[in-house]
């Protein structure tokens, strides 16, 4: 099993879009997908049409209080899912007092069997639970508007996945940065000053995507409708994007 995180400290930069629709194009290519909803305003889970029972979410199994059967839904064909729930900001406190915080994530996915990729959705912010995602995953990719003030945060959060990769998970590969909410013929000057300022940056240019996701409304609307993309609309600009983002994404593990 591949694990991708999904990483900006950044809220509204298209994490969970992101990771539902990488999601939903593995499984059109035939690939069998678990996420992973580690924030707790639980987005991700929210797309699907399940409920789950109390205590039957990744805080419990980071804490201990439930194993992996007892929380992994299947949501769709081949497509799994482990929910978040509203307490996991308290869950997150109470694991970091204990020593190796970081690791838990990464334990409990050593337990998964039979699935070709985990995807991580993350919280906003830089807390012990992105940690434990970083050092769950082979590679994370980073959503982000081009917003000129953006850059400071960008170069923190690269330092935190270097510092993951030094310290705690060798084998996390930073797989790259993609446009979100942008198309390359944007006219925009500040957008368009930002994505040439990062595509030139010596840090950031080799981890540019080529592929942008345009803004696109019937994202918003499979994800409200909870439906597949490519079944609400499979011609539409984000199936595309997510279509070709996964492919780059699979070129870059
Ligand atoms: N390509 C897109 N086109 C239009 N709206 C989008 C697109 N990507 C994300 N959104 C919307 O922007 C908001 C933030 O995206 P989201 O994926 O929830 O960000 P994050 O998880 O980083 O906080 C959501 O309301 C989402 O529906
Ligand atoms: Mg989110």
């Amino acid at each position: 099993m591949q694990t991708i995180v999904f990483s900006n400290h950044k809220g509204g930069t298209g994490k969970t879009t992101s990771c539902l629709n990488v999601a939903y194009a593995l499984i059109e290519a035939g690939k069998t997908v678990l996420l992973v909803d580690c924030d707790s305003q639980c987005n991700l889970s929210q797309s699907f049409a399940y409920r789950p029972a109390e205590g039957k979410t990744i805080g419990a199994v980071l804490l201990g209080q439930a194993s992996l059967s007892d929380v992994v839904e299947e949501v769709g064909e081949g497509l799994y899912l482990i929910p978040s729930s509203s307490n996991l900001s308290e869950v997150e406190e109470r694991i970091s007092k204990k020593p190796g915080a970081e690791f838990a994530l990464s334990e409990v996915l050593e337990e998964v069997e039979e699935i070709d990729f985990c995807l991580v959705d993350t919280p906003g912010g830089l807390g012990k639970l992105t940690y434990a995602a970083l050092t769950a995953a082979d590679a994370v990719f980073i959503p982000a508007q081009p917003e000129y003030y953006g850059i400071e945060g960008l170069v923190g959060l690269l330092e935190v996945c270097q510092q993951v990769q030094k310290r705690l998970n060798k084998k996390l590969k930073i797989g790259g940065l993609f446009f979100t909410q942008y198309n390359r013929n944007d006219r925009r000057r500040a957008q368009r000053d930002m994505v040439n300022l990062l595509e030139t940056h010596p840090l950031f240019g080799p981890l540019v995507m080529h592929t942008t996701i345009r803004p696109n409304v019937s994202l918003v609307e499979a994800q409200i409708e909870k439906e597949n993309i490519y079944n609400w609309a499979p011609q539409s600009a984000g199936a595309q994007d997510y279509q070709a983002l996964t492919t780059e994404i699979l070129s870059r593990l």
